[in-house]
């Protein structure tokens, strides 16, 4: 998968040398290219940002240094199929591990950041005409801009990535995979500061390990996140 990201903080996304991503990186799994905003400006304060037509509060991002980073990625990238492109905002859908899961399928995701009240809507219509776009949100919460939203994201999606996790099979078991929360976890000893594991993951009874984890993913998702079993 190819993922382009563009940003006026590029260095935000320097940890995406570590961990997992990184690994993946080095592996030829994911080909991360992260972008200034602020190359494609002409000005010599290299502004990015304007008041608002129609007056308010805030500053507004410019439509012509979006519209050369925009193009400049897709004249780059070898065009295996139309990109989807990201726009985080608080006023996007929701992601959710089905989105991540849906987004993981695209082979050339590209992230714009958008800082300030946002980015001139024109920018939108016009990544429209190059692929598609989606404008997702990751909480019902506001963030300063794009960048910390967009890592989240890109985190989520690549670890879905065949070929990213070791073990496959841990990613079924995980909270959202089949709807509820995840059941909780002990490992040695069995025994610690006067708490033990439960007896029954003692029992080496499968079957009844399986029952007890369902129990426990009901019993948490019914306290933690009613709204899930809705
Ligand atoms: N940018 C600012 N707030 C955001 C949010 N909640 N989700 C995605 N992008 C954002």
């Amino acid at each position: 998968m190819r993922i382009d990201v563009v940003s006026i903080f590029p260095p935000f996304f320097d940890v995406l040398e570590v961990s997992l991503v990184g690994k993946a990186r080095a592996k030829g799994l994911l080909d991360i290219h992260v972008h200034d905003l602020r190359a494609h400006t002409h000005d010599r304060h290299r502004t990015v940002d304007d008041t608002p037509y129609g007056g308010g509060a805030g500053m507004v991002m410019k439509p012509e240094p979006w519209g050369e980073a925009l193009d400049a990625i897709v004249s780059q990238a070898a065009p295996v199929a139309p990109p989807t492109f990201i726009f985080p905002s608080p006023a996007g859908e929701l992601f959710t591990q089905s989105t991540a899961r849906e987004l993981s399928t695209c082979p050339h995701l590209i992230f714009g950041c958008g800082r300030y009240e946002g980015i001139d809507e024109r920018v939108f219509e016009y990544a429209g005409t190059l692929g598609d776009v989606r404008m997702i949100s990751l909480g019902d919460y506001v963030l300063n801009g794009g960048e910390v939203a967009s890592m989240a994201m890109i985190e989520a999606i690549s670890r879905l990535i065949p070929g990213m996790v070791g073990n496959p099979s841990s990613l079924l078991e995980e909270s959202h995979e089949d709807g509820l929360l995840e059941y909780p976890s002990y490992t040695k000893p069995a025994s610690w500061r006067g708490r033990d594991v439960p007896d029954v993951l003692l029992s080496g009874h499968h079957g009844r390990v399986a029952e007890w984890r369902h129990e426990m993913q009901l019993e948490r998702t019914r306290e933690r996140r009613p709204d899930l079993l809705d």
